[in-house]
């Protein structure tokens, strides 16, 4: 398949979505870019074509990582009692599913209540702060030592993230978030504005393909156990109230962000890694998905067909 041409296609797409504006640092970004990173794991062959190298606020795709992180650390079972598997069927920052039914807790980790909560259970360790470990997990699994935090970007996060506190307060207030509040939100705005390219995020999605070993040196990173429990979650709520026409169009387990990224892992194929920042209504990139639908359909990707 050639990328180029593929980009081509779905180029005019881009026009169909808007980058973000509620976070202002990012509304200044070029909508004009798109960009993809394909990393096969079988073949060990890799592929890149448009804005593969151009860095962007990874966003909420952090919450892979995260939630590996947290897996990690503390055991799937910890993790699983804290947040579900379910999608909400509102927008990412909704509080509702705890308003109007009997859950106490989020229902899924990609939403952002469940997200904020996932980052609070990471504590300091060895002087390294929740954030210092994350940045420094999000550099292993990407195989990108140049991870770095945008200050601009985290700024930003910072002077508009009160619906990011008030969810977290809400948790707080329920006694479901019981760690140090405002740590535990600047550990989530410092995740978000973490700078990755679409090879970054094709690392990840190889590994996560790949039964959680990384492909360009055989380590076990994270456990089999983890790399399925994400990969179900990411088909499922990986594109908030989207996942489910997702599920149908591509078939294969994908988390956006709104920086416009995406990470898909197709299992024992391929990680692939896409930026396209103009969004659609429910923050996913527009141009962005729509390639990776030209891609799962080219690569016979889609888990439920083949
Ligand atoms: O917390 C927020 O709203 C942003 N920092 C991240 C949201 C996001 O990326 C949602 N994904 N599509």
């Amino acid at each position: 398949m050639n990328l180029n041409d593929a980009i081509q296609e779905c180029w005019s797409k881009i026009d169909e979505g808007q980058v973000a504006t509620y976070i202002p640092a990012l509304a200044k970004v070029d909508p004009y870019q798109l960009g993809v990173y394909l990393f096969d794991v079988t073949n060990d062959k890799k592929a890149e074509a448009g804005a593969s190298q151009v860095r962007f606020a990874i966003e909420s795709v952090s919450k892979v990582i995260t939630l590996l992180y947290a897996i990690e650390r503390l055991g799937l079972s910890a993790v699983e009692e804290q947040v579900g598997t379910r999608q909400t069927g509102f927008p990412f920052d909704t509080i509702l599913n705890m308003e109007i039914t009997k859950e106490t807790h989020p229902l899924n980790a990609f939403i952002n209540s469940g997200a904020i909560l996932i980052s609070s259970l990471i504590e300091e360790q060895d002087g390294l702060s929740p954030f210092d470990q994350i940045l420094e997990f999000s550099r292993k699994i990407c195989n990108d030592p140049a991870i770095t935090l945008n200050e601009e970007i985290y700024q930003s996060e910072l002077r508009t993230g009160d619906m990011n506190r008030s969810l977290a307060y809400y948790l707080k207030a329920k006694e479901v978030l019981t760690n140090d509040v405002t740590l535990s939100l600047d550990t989530y705005f410092k995740q978000c504005s973490m700078m990755v390219t679409c090879q970054s995020l094709a690392n990840l999605g190889a590994v996560l393909a790949n039964d959680g070993i990384a492909p360009w040196n055989n380590e076990r990173i994270i456990s089999s156990e983890a790399a399925t429990y994400t990969k179900s979650v990411m088909m499922t709520t990986g594109l908030y109230n989207e996942s489910g026409t997702y599920s149908v169009r591509i078939g294969v387990p994908t988390k956006s962000g709104v920086g416009g990224g995406l990470v898909s892992a197709s299992p024992n194929h391929y990680g692939i890694g896409i930026f396209s920042p103009a969004l659609d209504h429910a923050g996913n990139s527009v141009a962005g998905l729509a390639l990776l639908e030209l891609i799962s359909k080219k690569l016979k990707l889609d888990v439920f067909r083949y």
